[in-house]
C-alpha cells in the first residue's frame, strides 16, 4: 500500500513539473509572500539597503540602488568595508554561488547570520522567498529546517542546471 501511494506521488509530481528537471518543491506560496515583506520589514534590517532594491548585490558598479552615500553611516561602513561588494540573495549568480549546496545549508547559514534577532519562520521565509524571486516553484509544503534537497533541485528553469 505505501509503495503504491508512492508511486502515485511521483508520477504526479513529474507530470506537473517542467520540462527541463524534476524540480523539487521545498517551500509554499505563503511562506514566500511573507518572506518578500520580512525582507524590508525585520528586527536586523532592511536587506535592501546594503543587497539592493533588486537584491542581486552590489559590485560597486554604476547605478546599483539605494547608492551606498544614501545608506546609514554604520551600513556604509559594512559595505565599504567589504570591499563594495554584497553578494546577491536572488538570481542566477545566487542560484550559482549556491549551487553545489543544499538547501539545508542554506538554512544553516541563515541560522549563523540572523539567529538572533529573526525568528526562524522568518529566516525560513525569507529564503523561500529567494528561492520564488530565483525562479524556483512552489509546492504544498513549506521549508523547513530539515529539508535538505540540493540548491539546483528545487530550479526547474536553466539557471542551476547549466552551470
Ligand atoms: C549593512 C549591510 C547589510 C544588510 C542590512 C544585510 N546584509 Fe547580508 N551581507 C552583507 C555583506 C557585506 C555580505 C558579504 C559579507 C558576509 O558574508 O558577511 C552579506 C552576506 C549575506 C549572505 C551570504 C550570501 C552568500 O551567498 O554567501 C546572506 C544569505 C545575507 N547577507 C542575507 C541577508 C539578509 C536576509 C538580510 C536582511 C535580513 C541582510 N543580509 C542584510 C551586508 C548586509
Amino acid at each position: 500500500m505505501r509503495v503504491a501511494m508512492l508511486a502515485v506521488i511521483v508520477v504526479s509530481a513529474s507530470t506537473t513539473a517542467a520540462r527541463t528537471t524534476p524540480g523539487a518543491r521545498v517551500y509554499t506560496l505563503a511562506q514566500a509572500e511573507a518572506g518578500r515583506v520580512a525582507i524590508a520589514q525585520n528586527s536586523f534590517g532592511d536587506c535592501r539597503a546594503c543587497h539592493t532594491s533588486t537584491l542581486t548585490g552590489r559590485t560597486g558598479a554604476a547605478g546599483e540602488l539605494p547608492s551606498i552615500a544614501s545608506l546609514s553611516e554604520d551600513y556604509q561602513k559594512l559595505v565599504n568595508g567589504n570591499g563594495g561588494r554584497v553578494p546577491p540573495l536572488v538570481g542566477a549568480e545566487f542560484v550559482s554561488r549556491w549551487s553545489r549546496r543544499s538547501t539545508k545549508r542554506l538554512v544553516e547559514e541563515f541560522d549563523k547570520r540572523f539567529s538572533p534577532p529573526l525568528s526562524v519562520d522568518t529566516r525560513l521565509a525569507i529564503i523561500a522567498y529567494m528561492l520564488q524571486a530565483s525562479g524556483a516553484p512552489a509546492g504544498a509544503d513549506p521549508l523547513t529546517p530539515t529539508t535538505d534537497v540540493p540548491i539546483t533541485s528545487v530550479f526547474t528553469g536553466d539557471e542551476a542546471t547549466h552551470k
